[in-house]
């Protein structure tokens, strides 16, 4: 079966959309990277993908007068690459509306957190305020309201004793790396649950 064409944005370090690129190395992946497009010129995620060989492109939002504008320059880049799935990153803009509806059952994200608890930022901090004995993160699809939409795959982690934001975080990190190209595996095979 020919490979699904996986387009990933994002804005910083870039580790999940690493993850994602070296599991599409294997010959019996169901997608293949086909974009990375980051809205910060200097992410260090871009040099991974380009050393990988994987076509990299700016759209930075400062370019642009609003988040529409943004999200069609976004959209753009994508439709040249043909890509069918989107999967966000560590991507820090909110996405334009009409660009999510369009994208909608194509555009999936990771989250630091099992959703429906903690969403938004800072989710390591929270869980460990309200003193939460679980915690992970989650891959789900991309819904206009922030960090909503159907659940593809969660992955669990416990809260131990002496845990600050950084060794959780850590902790949570290793699962994503995991669980993200797990469940691209699934959009990209057409087997997950929704
Ligand atoms: C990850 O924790 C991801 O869940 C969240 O932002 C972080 C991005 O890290 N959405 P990286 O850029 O993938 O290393």
């Amino acid at each position: 079966m020919a490979k699904r064409r996986v387009g990933i944005l994002i804005s910083g370090r870039g580790s999940n959309m690493a993850a994602l690129i070296e599991a599409a190395r294997a010959p019996d992946y169901p997608a293949e990277i086909v974009l990375v497009v980051s809205n910060v010129p200097d992410a260090a995620g871009l040099a991974f993908a380009a050393l990988r060989g994987v076509p990299t492109v700016v759209v930075n939002h400062k370019n642009f007068a609003n988040r529409e504008t943004f999200a069609d320059a976004l959209d753009a880049k994508l439709r040249a690459a043909k890509v069918e799935i989107v999967c966000l990153a560590g991507f820090m803009r909110l996405l334009a509306t009409p660009f999510v509806e369009r994208w909608r059952g194509r555009m999936i994200n990771i989250h630091p957190s099992l959703l429906p608890a903690f969403k938004g930022l800072n989710t390591h901090a929270r869980a460990l305020d309200a003193g939460a004995k679980t915690h992970g993160c989650t891959v789900h699809y991309v819904e206009p309201e922030l960090d909503s939409g159907p659940v593809i795959l969660q992955a669990e982690v416990p809260v131990l004793p002496g845990d600050d934001e950084a060794t959780l975080a850590a902790r949570v990190l290793k699962e994503e790396h995991r669980l993200y190209p797990a469940a691209l595996r699934l959009v990209a095979e057409g087997r997950d649950k929704s």
